[in-house]
């Protein structure tokens, strides 16, 4: 099966949006670059509003939903159009809710334990967080000792740079990798927009060997 278009990139630019009207702006600065996944994280009350304006106004960027912390904020994230949701953890409640809105998800694990409940719940396709704090590279290796076979995969974010993106993405086990250096929250506050589009253009140029 071809990968989802969410991962053809196999880079998420993870954005917390503090206006909503930043946010066509910021998804045309990522495009510029060459990216066209992006997660808008519930961190902000205008996550939701930010992920609509964005499918309304640059339909040729993919948009997920990010910081899922309970099942409302799914059914808000659906509702707004997002096409892939992820949770900095595993709660069966967003779990739920996913399915139940047949939204793809990825949870957010450490832990083998943490990966077999994944499993069982029925998602492939893992948020590994926070990747760098919790071994990197290393404890990917480590993970696709019991559960190569079983083909899950990751999304390790948290920490990730342009200097270690490469070492990640060399795991077959790494379906993607998710960072917000390419559009810090301050970038985006400032509307630093061309510098968002240098930096995304950048890791597009690192990654382009890796896919
Ligand atoms: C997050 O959810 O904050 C992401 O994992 C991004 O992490 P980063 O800011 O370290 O890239």
């Amino acid at each position: 099966m071809p990968d989802p278009i969410y991962l053809t990139q196999r880079l998420i630019c993870v954005a917390v949006i503090d206006q909503a009207e930043d946010a066509v702006p910021l998804a045309e600065a990522l495009l510029a670059g060459g990216l066209h996944t992006i997660e808008v994280t519930f961190r902000t009350a205008g996550a939701a509003d930010a992920i609509a304006r964005i499918r309304r106004g640059v339909p040729q960027m993919c948009v997920g939903a990010g910081t899922l912390l309970a099942a409302d904020q799914v059914k808000q994230a659906v509702d707004a159009g997002a096409q892939f949701g992820v949770s900095p953890g595993l709660s069966e409640a967003v779990s739920r809710a996913a399915r139940a809105n047949q939204l793809p998800l990825f949870p957010g694990v450490v832990t083998p334990t943490e990966v077999m409940r994944a499993l069982e719940l029925g998602w492939q396709i893992l948020k590994f967080f926070p990747a760098e704090t919790f071994g990197g590279v290393n404890a990917l290796k480590a993970l696709a000792g019991p559960f190569g076979h079983t083909g899950v995969k990751f999304v390790p974010t948290g920490g990730i740079t342009p200097t270690t993106l490469l070492n990640y993405l060399a795991l077959p086990q790494v379906a993607a990798i998710g960072g917000s250096w390419m559009a810090e929250r301050k970038l985006v506050a400032e509307k630093a927009w061309p510098k968002i589009t240098a930096l995304t253009a950048e890791a597009v140029k690192l990654i382009a060997p890796a896919k």
